[in-house]
């Protein structure tokens, strides 16, 4: 009997130890690693975790990416700093760090952790001074992100991975602040997001409103995306643009503009002082809801009456855009803007408006590549068999 005690003894010991071996390992490594610029995308580039190991130290290291497997012993180090969601009873941290002072068109490669539990060493690329390059523009994820969405966002990858960033044009979940849906995203999007910065714009499911019926954002939003704050006081965690290379990108929030009539009156000011002061060859808009929908029970009035005059007189290229869960793309006859809906994720309504659109569908989740060769910019959009479904290009003298 006691050698038979010992036995099982031991097994269970074994069994405990194996297990805490593993969460120690798998467990304590930081995960939901996102990057994003909150300053210039050719010198700087900012990088946000969740921390889930105990250590104290908020570390990013950086190096060059030569080739040279002991580049560790090189690599510089930075100090970050660090944010709380609070979830309930939980409080999750979220770590941030900033690399500065990058070489301009550059490879480097960078992880970021406690002192003792690392991510990987991944990499990413800092924009060059000038030169050819593309990005990827998704419509609404919003739901089944894991196991219908991740096709979207992977196959895009696979087609453009040089592409230099990814405009998430809002509704990246479905329930604003619900943590599984933002697993479900992480997961969904896997690595693709710790090599190529989002530059995301919120949704109308990524607000709430408080017990006093303020709207909130999704608390997730400011501690996942570290942001440039050059937007106006007060909205500054999703009104922002950012300049990559020859293009000036602006993301308005137009959840805000839609519902908030002193937010839309700021950001009309706002928008009309960044289009102006632009001197980018290009300039291109991301908010979720379209000027145009494609739906007729659906009507953005303010988004026509106060936006697209503004889009107009500065001849804004692209306004990219989300919502509706169809294809479509416009430019009612003039040669700027032009207006283009999409969708990622697998929800879909039907499109019933033929009052603007030059092209559209409805049930296909696509992706959107868009190229900057010289004086040319090629749209073009895909079904995710990989088959072209819509391109244009825009020139400019
Ligand atoms: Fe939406």
């Amino acid at each position: 009997m006691k050698i038979k005690s010992l036995f099982l003894a031991i097994a269970l010991w074994c069994s405990m130890a194996h297990g805490q071996a593993q969460s120690s390992v798998t467990d304590k490594q930081p995960d939901r690693i996102m990057l994003t610029w909150s300053d210039d995308p050719s010198s700087t580039q900012s990088v946000s975790w969740r921390a889930t190991g105990n250590g104290d130290k908020i570390i990013g290291q950086i190096a060059e990416e030569q080739s040279n497997p002991d580049f560790e012993t090189n690599a510089h180090t930075v100090e970050g700093t660090q944010s709380y969601l609070e979830r309930g009873e939980q409080k999750d941290i979220y770590n941030h760090v900033s690399f500065r002072n990058l070489k301009p068109g550059t490879t480097y490669t960078y992880r970021v952790g406690d002192g003792t539990h690392w991510s990987a060493w991944n990499q990413f690329k800092t924009a060059a001074q000038s030169g050819d390059f593309s990005f990827i523009y998704l419509g609404d994820a919003q739901n089944d992100l894991r196991s219908r969405w991740s096709r979207t966002i992977r196959r895009a990858f696979q087609q453009e991975s040089n592409a230099r960033f990814i405009v998430h044009a809002g509704d990246l979940i479905n329930r604003s602040n619900t943590d599984e849906e933002w697993a479900e995203w992480y997961e969904g999007a896997g690595f693709i997001h710790q090599m190529i910065p989002a530059i995301p714009t919120p949704g109308n499911h990524e607000y709430r409103r408080d017990s006093t019926g303020s709207l909130v954002l999704d608390p997730h939003w400011k501690v996942q995306f570290n942001l440039p704050k050059n937007g106006p006081v007060g909205l500054q965690d999703a009104v922002y643009y950012l300049d990559y290379q020859d293009l000036r990108i602006v993301s308005l929030n137009s959840q805000l503009i839609m519902l908030d009539s002193v937010a839309a009156s700021t950001q009309e000011k706002w928008l009309e002082s960044v289009l102006a002061s632009s001197t980018k060859k290009w300039n291109i808009v991301v908010m979720h809801h379209p000027v145009y929908s494609t739906a007729k029970s659906r009507d953005n009035t303010i988004l026509r009456e106060r936006f697209k005059p503004i889009f107009e007189k500065y001849g804004v290229d692209l306004v990219l855009q989300g919502h509706d869960h169809t294809y479509a793309r416009g430019s009612l006859g003039r040669k700027r803007p032009v207006y283009l809906l999409s969708v990622a994720g697998p929800k879909m309504y039907e499109s019933d408006s033929e009052r603007w659109m030059d092209v559209a569908t409805a049930q296909s989740q696509l992706y959107q590549v868009i190229k900057f060769r010289a004086n040319k910019l090629y749209f073009a959009s895909y079904k995710l068999n990989g088959q072209l479904f819509d391109s244009f290009e825009l020139s400019k003298k």
